[in-house]
């Protein structure tokens, strides 16, 4: 049992339903709280350096994980839910670098940009893992990307895991169950064949 920001024993996922946050705050920008099995699945497939940048943390739902697992989680968000530190956008970083990874499920419609600039800003070799629904890998706007910096893995989720929306895992969302999802890896500087796998 994990334990709760009050030190109470608690599982991760009802300790992360929980907000005292607006239903109107929580809504703004996309918000979408993974459910923290995909990331317990994340820590299976793939290998991350010490330190995690979790830039669109929500509530923590992933954050929580990483942490639980031994990780030096730097959290940040542009909406401050009570979660690690607030009102930073990182599509406004410039002129930094990043020694670590980059983990996170971010905001599906500035996904293509959030990949651009985690990759300016980890060092080369260091890896960018995005939680991100199948349909991501098609599109003519994304093609460029895809062939410009391909992903080293793609691992398809085989069993529905939930993204619900404004963190509401209880309410039949139908929203998340009904979207596949895929963990997204890219290794800045990879230049070979995308690898797809499978897991769940
Ligand atoms: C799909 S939710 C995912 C939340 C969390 N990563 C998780 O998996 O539970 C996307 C998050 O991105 C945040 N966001 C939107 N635009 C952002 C930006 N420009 N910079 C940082 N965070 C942003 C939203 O506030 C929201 O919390």
């Amino acid at each position: 049992m994990a334990k709760d920001w009050t030190g109470n024993s608690n599982s991760i996922f009802k300790t992360l339903g929980a907000s005292n946050h607006t239903e109107k705050e929580r809504q703004n920008e996309d918000y979408y709280a993974t459910d923290p099995k995909a990331a317990e699945w994340l820590l299976k497939l793939e290998k991350f350096s010490d330190n995690i940048w979790e830039c669109a943390c929500g509530e923590g739902h992933l954050s929580r994980v990483f942490e639980l697992n031994g990780y030096n989680v730097k959290s940040t968000d542009l909406i401050d839910r009570g979660y690690g530190e607030g009102s930073l956008d990182f599509l406004a970083i410039d002129n930094m670098e990043w020694n670590g990874d980059i983990i996170t499920n971010p905001p599906y419609k500035y996904a293509k940009e959030f990949i651009e600039k985690a990759l300016q800003i980890i060092p080369e070799g260091n890896k960018i893992a995005m939680f991100l629904k199948i349909q991501f890998l098609e599109s003519k706007g994304r093609k460029n990307l895809f062939i410009t910096h391909p992903p080293k893995t793609v691992y398809v989720s085989c069993s529905r895991l939930l993204c619900a929306k404004n963190a509401e895992f209880n309410k039949n969302d139908k929203g998340g169950g009904a979207v596949s999802y895929a963990w997204y890896i890219w290794e800045k500087g990879f230049k070979g064949t995308t690898e797809l796998k499978w897991f769940n």
